[in-house]
């Protein structure tokens, strides 16, 4: 394949997408601890309908090249950047993120476990007499499964791996103001109405506004996902960002988001376009976001 690099500035900042392979790209564009955010999810190996990329290889050659992935991204992670790893399963295949992280785990350790939680039900009846829930809430999207044996998926993993699971976070970054405001006097926050958030994060996608326009790749996170990864991570300590999987540039525009440089890997023509096409739009001051379920 004949890279291709796209190379878009802002405010003095540069997000570099390539198209190509991401393991032969860091090798070739990153050197060794450049790089202080990775936040990305690879192809899950559960036979997803990607333009152009098998995601059905055997489960043993998935897992020989989730270890070569993850060896480079080890070389160009700084010694206390993050690593933030979104995956997710299907019912019939619910291991993959557990064999992925025992992999991952020879190259990293876990400092964190974050749940990606894509809907919610929370009945009235069960919180009791709790300020502003006056009835049951269901909200977000999933994809239902109709199935006897397995419930609706509603979640997905991000594992945060480190080098040596010292990295110091922001949790305040990406924190939530006190339930009960007598807290914030009581603990020590300079007075802020902030604490931690906790490792299960609501990030619903983004609202449909067209159900006749086609979807432009079959397995995104929402912008505000790797959004949060950066802010919790540091965006003071966020020299550079990567996604090796960009996909349709959800981390670029993240990314551009906080005004931090950015490099992304894609192999697919059409993803790698799309995702210029995206940030474009978004530096335009039009959303990128995407708009589907
Ligand atoms: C799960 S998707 C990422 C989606 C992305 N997070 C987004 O929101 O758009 C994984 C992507 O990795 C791409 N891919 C597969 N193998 C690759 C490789 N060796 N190097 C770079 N990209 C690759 C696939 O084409 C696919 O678009």
């Amino acid at each position: 394949m004949n890279e291709v690099t796209r190379v878009i500035e802002t405010n003095g900042v540069q997000i570099k997408l390539h198209l190509g392979d991401c393991v032969a790209g860091m090798r070739e564009h990153l050197s060794d601890g450049c790089v202080d955010v990775v936040v990305t999810s690879p192809p899950y190996n559960l036979g997803i309908n990607y333009n152009g990329y098998n995601d059905a290889i055997s489960r043993e050659h998935y897992l020989g090249w989730m270890g070569d992935w993850a060896q480079e991204t080890k070389r160009v992670l700084s010694d206390d950047g993050s690593l933030f790893l979104n995956i997710g399963s299907k019912p019939t295949d619910p291991l993959v993120p557990f064999q992925i992280l025992r992999v991952m785990n020879q190259y990293f350790a876990l400092q964190n476990v974050i749940h990606w939680v894509k809907s919610i039900a929370i009945m009235k009846s069960e919180v009791g007499d709790y300020p502003g829930i006056t009835q049951d809430i269901v909200v977000g999207h999933y994809k239902p499964i109709n199935s006897g044996r397995f419930l609706n998926d509603c979640h997905e993993y991000i594992f945060h791996f480190t080098k040596h699971a010292k990295t110091p976070l922001d949790r305040l970054a990406v924190g939530v103001p006190y339930q009960d405001k007598t807290n914030v006097s009581r603990w020590a926050n300079n007075g802020a109405d902030l604490h931690c958030r906790g490792n299960t994060w609501f990030i619903p996608y983004e609202t449909i506004k067209s159900r006749d326009k086609e979807r432009p790749h079959p397995a995104t996170f929402p912008v505000e996902l790797p959004k949060r990864c950066i802010r919790l991570h540091g965006v003071d300590r966020a020299r550079l960002v990567i996604d090796p999987f960009l996909g349709i540039g959800s981390s670029a525009i993240a990314a551009c988001s906080l005004n931090l440089p950015f490099v992304g890997f894609e192999t697919t023509p059409e993803y790698f376009e799309e995702s210029c096409r995206r940030v474009e739009k978004f530096l335009s001051g039009q959303s990128g976001e995407l708009v589907f379920l």
